[in-house]
């Protein structure tokens, strides 16, 4: 304890002295959610890195999104701690591969899923997250085909709200992925009078079952402003930690997942990647940091501006 103190510390001390902000996304361990100037979901935290006034910005959390902060706010120093803070999301789409699906069908509009690099960024025409991927879809004019990348979940959920066929990309969320359907509905048996609320990049029979799908905010919001008093949450078990402190008399129960692992539920390796230590070695070092060529940062931002106009 003694030594997180005074790491934590240490690294307040820091962020002033070097005027930096700490972005950290909600999946980020409760030490370092605890020196964050601002904890949030991936649209949220793009958004402050975009209007951040800091010289340097640590990004705690996976690549991409350091990655996002970087193309939106170019003159910054953008820290991550770890660089192989991946997503299996942004792996499962090689730009290679994806510019020949999209070669394929030139007269598709390309909408990705935040969750990609900034090459596949390139070849999009607009980006979304979780929170505005509805909206990003139906500002798509109705007679244009769309391919649909990296995320087949979130896509087939879309896909299902708006009426929209897409082409999809083969991708998922190894975590989102990890749910048990069969354990999920022997915890609700327990507990008939929860609410299962579920992440879009579940898998389908998942969002079958669940009462509320959305973004890591939304699920937030939902648990705040529910009458219910216990949930069952199917997403990274990281946002239990400000979900409880949100609603400290609620039951919140994390969705098991299909193998049994230490915490009995899902949790993103490449979050957990960060750590406090990591996190002051990065702000100490200004090292690793995020370097990307200018001409891919300019082609890349222009999907991301167009969503953030439409945010
Ligand atoms: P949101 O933060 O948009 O809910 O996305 C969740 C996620 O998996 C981030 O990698
Ligand atoms: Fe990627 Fe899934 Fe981890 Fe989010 S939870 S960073 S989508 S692997």
């Amino acid at each position: 304890v003694n030594n997180k103190v005074n790491l934590q510390e240490q690294v307040r001390k820091l962020k002033e002295q070097k005027n930096a902000v700490i972005l950290a996304h909600y999946y980020q361990e409760p030490e370092i959610q605890e020196v964050a100037d601002f904890i949030g979901d991936s649209l949220e935290l793009a958004k402050k890195a975009a209007q951040t006034t800091a010289d340097i910005i640590v990004f705690a959390g996976v690549h991409f999104m350091a990655e996002t902060a970087k193309i939106l706010n170019p003159s910054k120093k953008v820290l991550l701690p770890d660089l192989k803070a991946g997503c299996s999301l942004a792996d499962s789409c090689p730009p290679d591969a994806f510019r020949k699906l999209k070669e394929k069908y030139p007269d598709h509009a390309v909408v990705t899923y935040i969750n990609c690099s900034a090459e596949i960024k390139t070849l999009s025409d607009i980006v979304c997250t979780s929170s505005n991927a509805e909206r990003i879809i139906n500002s798509i004019p109705k007679e244009k085909p769309i391919i649909f990348a990296p995320d087949k979940n979130l896509g087939r959920y879309l896909m299902e709200k708006t009426g929209r066929k897409m082409l999809l990309w083969d991708g998922a969320c190894i975590v989102h992925e990890a749910f048990s359907l069969d354990k999920l509905l022997e915890v609700y048996k327990q507990h008939p009078s929860a609410m299962i609320i579920a992440h879009p990049e579940s898998e389908d029979h998942i969002l079958k079952v669940a009462n509320y799908v959305g973004s890591t905010s939304g699920m937030l919001h939902y648990v705040k402003s529910s009458e219910h008093d216990t949930f069952i949450v199917a997403t990274e078990a990281g946002i239990l930690y400000q979900m409880q402190k949100d609603v400290p008399h609620k039951t919140l129960i994390p969705a098991p997942a299909k193998e049994d692992n230490t915490c009995a539920c899902s949790e993103c390796a490449f979050m957990k990647m960060n750590t406090l230590q990591k996190l002051y070695n990065c702000l100490k070092n200004e090292d690793p940091e995020i370097i990307l060529e200018k001409e891919l940062m300019e082609k890349a931002h222009k999907p991301i501006k167009k969503m953030m106009e439409l945010s």
